[in-house]
């Protein structure tokens, strides 16, 4: 899935970063899930948790897991067509397999691979005008169901996600970046939004997996509140090559942030 905050530019300053060993692997903040399926290629997963807030990403996630196949061959039947998207987005399938066909669908043909919903929980993302999306890319779709083969995946909160983490296991969290501006249109993720004082309640959760002997990497933007939140594991300053402005037309290095609970 393309996903707003996708970890694919960080990817490589991510995995060098990583602890030289852990037990189970936790991504609490899923989305895309980058450094997941890098982690996956490079064979260093064991036991795999992968949540989400995102009901029908998970639900995505999981038929991806169980039933490619079924999943490949709805995306077949869709079309790169205007009228057709907009018809495709007003449906609300009842079987997984078709939801989650029609959630990649949507994804890879919307404008910006945005995903957004009006506050009856509708996708309302337009229509992208992209000359070839490849939205059955069946390699990658194959590939992506034999890493997920084996993960647990669950639509969860992030603190209930992370609750059976144990000394030794290793946890992601990439949530919602704190926004650098007042206006920037950063946390618009869900329809709660992720809040200044989610930020908060995620470094005292942050702090207890470290004091528990979990190793926890963070990623977050470079945001004074960051900073200071995470002041004594001192931040790392990384460079992503990010969208600048909030029409997304205006790309540059901005510098973001990695934490971490060891060295
Ligand atoms: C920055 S994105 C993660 C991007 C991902 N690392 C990637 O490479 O695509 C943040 C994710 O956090 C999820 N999220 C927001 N609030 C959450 C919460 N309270 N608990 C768990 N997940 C949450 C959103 O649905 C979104 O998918």
């Amino acid at each position: 899935m393309k996903w707003a905050g996708g970890k694919g530019q960080l990817l490589q300053q991510l995995l060098a970063r990583m602890p030289d060993s852990f037990g189970s692997y936790f991504e609490p903040f899923v989305g895309g899930g980058a450094l997941f399926f890098g982690l996956s290629s490079l064979g260093m997963l064991k036991e795999t948790y992968l949540t989400d807030v995102n009901d029908p990403l998970i639900e995505t996630y999981k038929v991806v897991r169980d039933n490619v196949d079924e999943v490949i061959r709805h995306l077949k039947t869709h079309r790169n067509e205007e009228d057709y998207y907009y018809h495709v987005r007003a449906s609300t399938p009842r079987k997984p397999e078709t939801r989650a066909a029609r959630l990649i669908y949507l994804n890879k043909t919307c404008f910006n691979g945005l995903y957004r919903t009006n506050l009856q929980g509708q996708y309302n993302v337009p229509f992208g005008h992209y000359k070839k999306p490849n939205f059955c890319n069946e390699e990658n779709l194959r590939a992506a169901s034999a890493a997920l083969q084996g993960a647990q995946i669950e639509c969860f909160e992030y603190s209930d996600a992370v609750s059976r983490a144990a000394e030794g296991d290793f946890v992601y969290f990439d949530p919602p970046y704190q926004p650098l501006t007042k206006t920037s249109s950063f946390t618009t993720y869900s329809r709660n939004g992720f809040k200044e004082e989610d930020q908060v309640r995620l470094s005292e959760t942050f702090r207890d997996l470290a004091s528990r002997g979990v190793h926890v990497m963070l990623s977050n933007s470079d945001a004074p509140l960051i900073r200071k939140l995470y002041k004594d594991f001192k931040p790392e300053r990384v460079y992503a090559n990010r969208a600048i402005n909030s029409k997304g037309d205006k790309r540059g290095k901005i510098s973001e942030l990695v934490v971490r609970s060891y060295r």
